[in-house]
């Protein structure tokens, strides 16, 4: 008889990994969410796992304020180790900036508090140039121009640069580099683009060999972070250590599961945060879903928005200005963002891929929308009514919003941390969304500070 071999059980003391994601496009305070959750003391890990510097994540709390791009929000801790997984696109000057503006709140980068695994993919000087360029001609996509298209197709066509060849291949990686410059110089010659356009851009020709200095450089500065991050995360869960994942994006942003093409470059789903630090589907405890109650997305003029708010004076009564808080203008590239309502079709299919929990976010603005506040739940493509958004422009840009219409309040709840005292109009739209999206709403974000949530789940903070 053959023997039948034995499984070892799970580890029942090993740490689990909770997820936080985003399921519109983008901005939909993840990283205020993470904060939150940061401060439970719950997790000795926070960690990214997907997009780079085009991220932005604002953060506020105790009258500190701070935007980061690719550093975990759990820098805002100190006991907390932040890791940069291998999915991540990182951009060495970029990372830089950031690093100063965190030692400006008191917080010492260093490889005590962030790590940078070996294997993500460093953004070069080409590829932001070669984006730059591409956005002003004809391939604009409304991009944040920070390199991510032409970083991520090198990742895919396996020609990219990883932190590992600073140490491993440094002569491989200066040619590239500098081959990038030489051909970004050439494009430059060869653009059609009017020179006036192009000058108002920054794009003028490159000194190779000066520029991939100035990389270098900063490359070399980040090099003590650098480690193969994959056995440390697995250290850490071993230990019995929880981590906190924080995706960059959306679901509606993802290269597979978004709106092709005018998404990002990578997976910013759960299975994006899988790959992109090497964590086994087995350690997942939550999927934390955020969904706003008042979206927009930076370049949506630019692509099929499909709740769009076209009315003037209330798309900018709901944007706010560029100097508030929750002003609604890109935290990297400072554009105006299009004003939309809340799209459940859309955050539906995010929440397919796996969320357990949603975190509503914005639930103070819904009063800016007048009245009445539409909810779209579902899409009509050509008479067929979709439940789910479709992964695709060409099929969105045949899609109309099927709308439910909820009546408003006129009273200010950014003060509220009890959902019941919250008006009654406001929880009935909260229970609208739990029915609709089939997930219980965890917390309800009702301002831009750590502290303006109400916490309607308390299950969520549990260890
Ligand atoms: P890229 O990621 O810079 O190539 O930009 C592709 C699209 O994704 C553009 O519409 C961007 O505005 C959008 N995008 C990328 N990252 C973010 C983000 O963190 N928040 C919101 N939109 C984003």
């Amino acid at each position: 008889m053959t023997e039948v071999m034995e499984l070892a059980p799970p580890a029942i003391d090993a740490g689990f990994v909770d997820l936080v994601i985003g399921l519109d496009y983008g901005d939909e305070g993840k990283g205020k969410t993470v904060h939150c959750l940061v401060a439970t003391g719950n997790y000795g890990v926070v960690m990214r796992f997907n997009g780079g510097a085009n991220a932005g994540h604002q953060l506020y709390w105790d009258d500190m304020e701070i935007a980061l791009h690719q550093v975990p929000s759990g820098i805002a801790y100190p006991d907390t180790l932040n890791i940069i997984g291998n999915g991540s696109f990182v951009d060495p000057e970029c990372i830089l900036d950031e690093f100063s503006d965190i030692a400006k709140l008191g917080i010492t980068v260093s490889s005590d508090n962030l790590l940078i695994s070996d294997t993500s993919h460093m953004v070069l000087p080409h590829h932001k140039l070669f984006d730059k360029l591409t956005e002003a001609g004809n391939g604009k996509q409304g991009t944040t121009a920070k390199g991510i298209r032409y970083v991520a197709s090198e990742k895919s066509e396996r020609i990219g640069v990883r932190p590992e060849m600073l140490t491993w291949a440094p002569n491989e990686l200066r040619e590239h580099a500098i081959s990038g410059l030489e051909r970004f110089n050439q494009a430059l010659a060869d653009s059609t683009i009017d020179p006036s356009k192009l000058e108002e851009a920054g794009l003028v020709p490159i000194d190779s060999e000066t520029r991939f200095a100035s990389w270098l450089e900063a490359a070399h500065t980040i090099l003590p972070l650098v480690k193969d991050t994959f056995p440390i995360i697995h250290k850490h869960l071993d230990d019995g250590e929880n981590i906190l994942a924080e995706g960059a994006q959306s679901t509606g942003l993802d290269i597979d599961q978004g709106i092709y093409p005018l998404g990002t470059s990578s997976n910013a789903s759960p299975g994006g945060m899988l790959n992109g630090s090497g964590v086994g589907i087995h350690q997942v405890r939550n999927v934390i879903g955020a969904h706003r109650m008042k979206m927009s997305r930076v370049g949506g003029e630019d692509g099929p928005l499909i709740t769009r708010v076209d009315d003037v004076k209330r798309a900018a009564r709901l944007r706010g200005k560029p100097t508030d808080r929750d002003g609604d203008f890109g935290r990297t590239s400072g554009r105006a963002r299009e004003q939309a309502y809340p799209d459940n079709a859309l955050a539906r299919r995010g929440i397919r891929l796996g969320v357990t929990h949603l975190v509503l976010t914005q639930l103070d603005l819904v009063p800016r929308f007048g009245k009445e506040v539409k909810v779209a739940v579902a899409y009509d493509m050509c008479g067929q009514r979709l439940e789910e958004a479709p992964n695709s422009a060409l099929k969105l840009a045949a899609c109309t919003a099927i709308y439910e219409t909820f009546p408003t309040w006129r009273s200010d709840i950014s003060g509220i941390r009890e959902y019941d005292k919250l008006p009654q109009n406001a929880r009935k739209l909260v229970e609208f969304m739990e029915g609709n999206l089939k997930r219980p709403v965890a917390t309800i974000g009702v301002g831009t500070d750590r502290d303006q949530v109400i916490i309607k789940d308390p299950s969520i903070l549990a260890a």
